[in-house]
């Protein structure tokens, strides 16, 4: 079966879905994204994804392409016709096309709008949670808007891929006093020796994840107790568990930071407890 995306007003196969070169998200990244879970062929937490993606494409200054109503149709056919079960939905919105100028083009200029879809492997995400993942931590040189969720993610893809050499999965951004900012593509937890369960704040030094308010209301639920404050590398190291959260990884345990295990080297009881009841504290459309 070929796979079809969304590309300004068109259902397309992949190999046809062409977007102009002149797009402003291939000229210069200008532009914000959404990933939502597709589960049981649902999408998970649509109108949390669709109220952040508002909000950056309103930081950008750049228009919605058409109304949520109307976005939500082309979510759900775009899922139904590449039979996706479980996987992501994959929507960009960019300022559209016009002459390469730093400056915005003409008012009026249509955004230009892409949605994809794909299954993912429920048994190897399952596997690697089982096994636990390792991270890396580096400098986090990101631009002092990261809150937004742009299209414009090299220094993430740096990370991601440094990560990959050092044979670990995600890379954690520390920020110039020692204190962890976020994974490259994920937020990123500790539960302290004694307990206490500690994310950042969403302080505009981080994405604010929807998956991270899904763990927030499971922590609330269950009445645990939780602090959102920054957190060192060197606490991190010394924590009895970490994990990150992120829509394509939902709750995954850190095993190793630096190389050096945390707690006892598997995943720990809570990160496992939070993954199996993640979906509890969702929204399914
Ligand atoms: N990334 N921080 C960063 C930098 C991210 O890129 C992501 C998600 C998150 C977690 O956000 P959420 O829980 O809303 O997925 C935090 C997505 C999955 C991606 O770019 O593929």
């Amino acid at each position: 079966m070929s796979r079809i995306a969304y590309v300004n007003g068109r259902y397309r196969p992949h190999r046809d879905a062409l977007v102009h070169m002149e797009d402003r998200g291939y000229q210069f990244a200008d532009g914000a994204y959404e990933v939502c879970e597709v589960r049981a062929a649902h999408i998970v937490d649509e109108r949390r994804h669709m109220a952040r993606l508002t909000r950056s494409l309103a930081e950008l200054r750049i228009g919605l392409p058409m109304p949520l109503s109307a976005l939500s149709v082309v979510l759900h056919e775009t899922v139904r016709r590449n039979r996706v079960r479980d996987g992501i939905v994959y929507l960009q919105v960019t300022r559209g096309v016009a002459r390469r100028d730093f400056a915005f083009p003409a008012p009026g200029t249509a955004p230009s709008i892409v949605v994809t879809a794909r299954a993912h492997d429920s048994f190897r995400t399952e596997s690697t949670a089982a096994d636990g993942i390792a991270v890396i931590t580096l400098a986090d040189n990101r631009w002092a808007r990261p809150y937004i969720k742009s299209v414009s993610l090299l220094p993430n893809v740096l990370a991601k891929q440094a990560a990959r050499d050092a044979g670990a999965r995600e890379a954690w951004f520390v920020d110039d006093q020692g204190f962890v900012t976020e994974g490259a593509s994920s937020n990123a937890w500790i539960v302290t020796a004694r307990g206490e369960v500690v994310t950042r704040p969403a302080d505009g030094r981080i994405l604010n994840g929807i998956s991270r308010a899904v763990v927030l209301d499971a922590i609330a639920a269950r009445g645990l107790s939780f602090s959102e404050r920054p957190f060192t590398v060197v606490e991190a190291k010394a924590a009895r568990e970490a994990f990150i959260t992120a829509t394509t990884q939902i709750v995954q345990p850190v095993i190793r930071i630096d190389g050096k295990q945390v707690g006892d080297g598997r995943p720990g009881p809570f990160a496992t407890a939070l993954r199996r009841e993640f979906h509890r504290h969702a929204e399914f459309t």
